[in-house]
């Protein structure tokens, strides 16, 4: 996923400055960080604890307390699969089991690898489930075939054209 500015000291103190007089600022600070750099950078700690005027164990502890919060760069790739209600009907979680079984791929744990698949409820797509969201691409009837392709690096525009069920990988 690009779209994130690089680390910024300067560009940090600006956002925190602009945003530390709201009531409860910890929260609307960190996510403007995160959509800014797309993490938390421990430079940043020392920067939120002084505006705020908290400490930076409570700094690093809102940090660490929300999942939504990473603390590193993010990585290459985001795979965001809905396991809402309608989506589980429709097997999400036989997805979540091959991505285990094939690739040892632990949902919503957030390791260096240059791919993550995170939990979402719902994305709006409930009667073409199993949903997931690439980017800023909906796919929708994903299943294990599609979902390995995507795991190694298929384009979701590509894999949206592959046929249900089909085998073998699909092109970057
Ligand atoms: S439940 Fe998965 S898209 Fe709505």
């Amino acid at each position: 996923m690009g779209g994130y500015a690089p680390w910024n000291a300067d560009v940090a103190q600006q956002l925190v400055a602009r945003l530390s007089g709201l009531e409860g600022a910890m929260l609307p600070v960190l996510h403007a960080l995160q959509e800014e750099f797309g993490y938390i950078d421990s430079a940043a700690v020392p920067l939120i604890a002084d505006a705020l005027n908290v400490s930076r164990a409570e700094v690093h502890g809102a940090i660490t307390f929300y999942d939504d919060f990473r603390e590193g760069p993010p990585p290459a790739r985001i795979i965001k699969l809905c396991r809402a209600e309608a989506c589980q009907a429709l097997g999400c979680e036989s997805l979540v089991a091959e991505l285990a079984r094939s690739r040892g791929i632990v949902v919503d744990q957030h390791g260096a690898a240059d791919l993550v698949v995170e939990t979402v409820y719902c994305l709006g797509n409930c009667a073409l489930g199993p949903a997931a969201l690439v980017g800023d691409q909906l796919i929708g009837r994903l299943d294990a075939p599609r979902l390995m392709a995507l795991c190694d690096g298929a384009a979701p525009a590509r894999v949206q054209e592959l046929p249900p069920g089909a085998a073998g990988r699909a092109a970057p």
